[in-house]
């Protein structure tokens, strides 16, 4: 009669490796496999198998290796050995089942194949063909994948140790990014970027005192509508959403109006492109002792900026547009100084409240309020991935993609809103010819794996791209050729 070799396993996910061990396993008698039952992987492995129990016992009972397959539980012992008369258990290399050595036949685990890999190449799998939406919108921006998956991870409680040293982290490279964490600090909420404009402009201006905004966009203009809903003092500079703002003029207000604290300005204007001068607004702010707040929403993490050198007192960006993360988390970076002067300003909200917020970071390394968890991960590891490549070499990057874009729309003989010498090179707002219908254009290039967005200036009928996060060059050569294809009829 020949030998009962037991092969215990929970093929959850079968795969060569299985077979291997079984062909192996049959040289030495006939094979019954204890198979371990659903009850038990829930318990030991913690989740509930792919395959229930019967289905991996009709699949295994079907393979020629196999004689019989009986339910075992998660550890075998010599008690199970003897219930199903079992002269020989065979094991890979990882055996914990506690069996007498006599008994017991160990092969190597078949190299480079376990079902955790198999699981993980088919997350990798999922994930590569979700992280290919070219989005041409001004963020959330394309992610790698890397960054969509760092968002899975074990569930935590946020007011524990290991993530306050995440958030620890988070807040100090950022920073880095603009400025010495000396003398800056990095401020997070969980908002989108409207709630740290929101912030800054509600905490840091003296209730007596009066924010000169420049509105040369919707979202300066965002700004006056923010400190009219708090009832401030502010006057609004309106300039061209097309030209640069006109200094002298800025200047006059300034030294017409004593009262002014803060200047407000914003550095990107999505709206169009427009990259407002920070050299320049900088110095203007130092030479009237005006504490400068710049919204770098759509600038910060691809052009580079320095905080001390252009004299910025508070910077605001998000998570989601060239830091290349997940959205849901806003930073202000500030001037750790200024942050005194802030202390003893009467609160004008109390989610949104700069200091407050600043105050309880530096007790705790937490945020006041619940966090948004996973986008910090996100978070961090975008960090990484924009140290790994550098500020200077991601804009060198969204750079040639606007060459592309801008010299395609050239020979398109499309025309966009602002002039080349004062453009962002990251969102490019373009004429849409006669005849074409914008959610007809989106639709079309949505169906292609591309997002459009609209325009925002009112006296002009523009569609947007921009040329941010985890796309290149390619991606825009692959775009214009359609956006050809579409304006020569090929949509019809
Ligand atoms: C310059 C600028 N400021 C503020 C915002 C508002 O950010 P959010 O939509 O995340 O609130 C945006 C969004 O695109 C922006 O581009």
């Amino acid at each position: 009669m020949n030998k009962r070799v037991m092969v215990d396993m929970s093929a959850t996910i079968i795969h060569h490796g299985h077979i291997r061990l079984l062909k192996k396993a049959a040289e030495h008698g006939d094979v019954i496999v204890g198979l371990t039952t659903d009850e038990e992987i829930v318990s030991k492995k913690g989740y509930q198998p792919e395959l229930d129990f019967a289905y991996r016992k009709e699949i295994l009972e079907s393979i020629k290796y196999v004689s019989e397959v009986v339910a075992t539980p998660w550890l075998l012992d010599d008690s199970t050995l003897t219930k199903h008369n079992i002269d020989l258990l065979v094991h890979g290399d990882d055996n914990s089942n506690d069996i007498a050595e006599e008994k017991l036949l160990i092969f190597p685990r078949t190299e480079g194949i376990s079902s955790t890999d198999i699981r993980t190449s088919v997350m990798n799998v999922l994930a590569q063909k979700s992280s290919r939406n070219i989005l041409l919108n001004p963020g959330p921006a394309t992610t790698t994948y890397s960054v969509k998956m760092a968002q899975v991870v074990p569930d935590i409680c946020p007011r524990e140790y290991e993530f306050g040293d995440l958030m620890e982290y988070v807040s100090e490279e950022l920073t880095k990014i603009v400025a010495d964490p000396n003398d800056y600090v990095s401020v997070l909420f969980g908002g989108s970027g409207t709630a740290v404009v929101e912030s800054v402009l509600c905490s840091v201006v003296p209730h007596d005192k009066t924010v000169l905004i420049v509105n040369n966009g919707a979202y300066g203009k965002r700004m006056c509508q923010i400190v009219q809903t708090y009832d401030m003092n502010y006057i609004e500079f309106e300039s061209s959403p097309i030209e640069p703002i006109d200094l002298t003029k800025l200047e006059d207000t300034i030294s017409n109006n004593s009262n002014i604290s803060h200047l407000a300005i914003i550095h990107n204007e999505t709206t169009t492109g427009i990259l407002n001068n920070l050299d320049d607004l900088g110095a203007l702010a130092k030479k009237y002792d005006l504490d400068l707040i710049v919204d770098a929403m759509s600038s910060y993490a691809a052009i580079p900026i320095d905080m001390k050198k252009q004299n910025i007192i508070y910077l605001m960006a998000s998570s989601n547009k060239n830091i290349q993360g997940m959205a849901g988390v806003g930073f202000v970076i500030a001037n750790k100084k200024a942050m005194q002067k802030v202390k003893d300003i009467k609160k004008r909200s109390f989610y949104l409240d700069l200091y407050s917020q600043y105050e309880n970071f530096l007790k705790s390394h937490q945020m006041r309020f619940t966090p948004p968890v996973q986008t910090l991960y996100a978070l961090k590891q975008a960090i990484i991935e924009a140290k790994e490549e550098g500020i200077e070499n991601r804009y060198k990057r969204y750079s040639k993609s606007w060459e592309v874009l801008t010299s395609a729309l050239k020979e398109m003989n499309l025309k966009y809103l602002v002039e080349d010498q004062y453009h962002s090179k990251i969102i490019t707002s373009i004429f849409i010819p006669d005849g074409i219908d914008f959610n007809h254009m989106h639709d079309y290039f949505y169906d292609l794996g591309f997002t459009i967005y609209p325009g925002k200036v009112a006296d002009f009928n523009t569609f947007r791209v921009a040329n941010i996060g985890e796309i290149d060059y390619n991606d825009l050569n692959e775009f214009t050729k359609y956006l050809k294809g579409y304006l020569n009829n090929d949509n019809k």
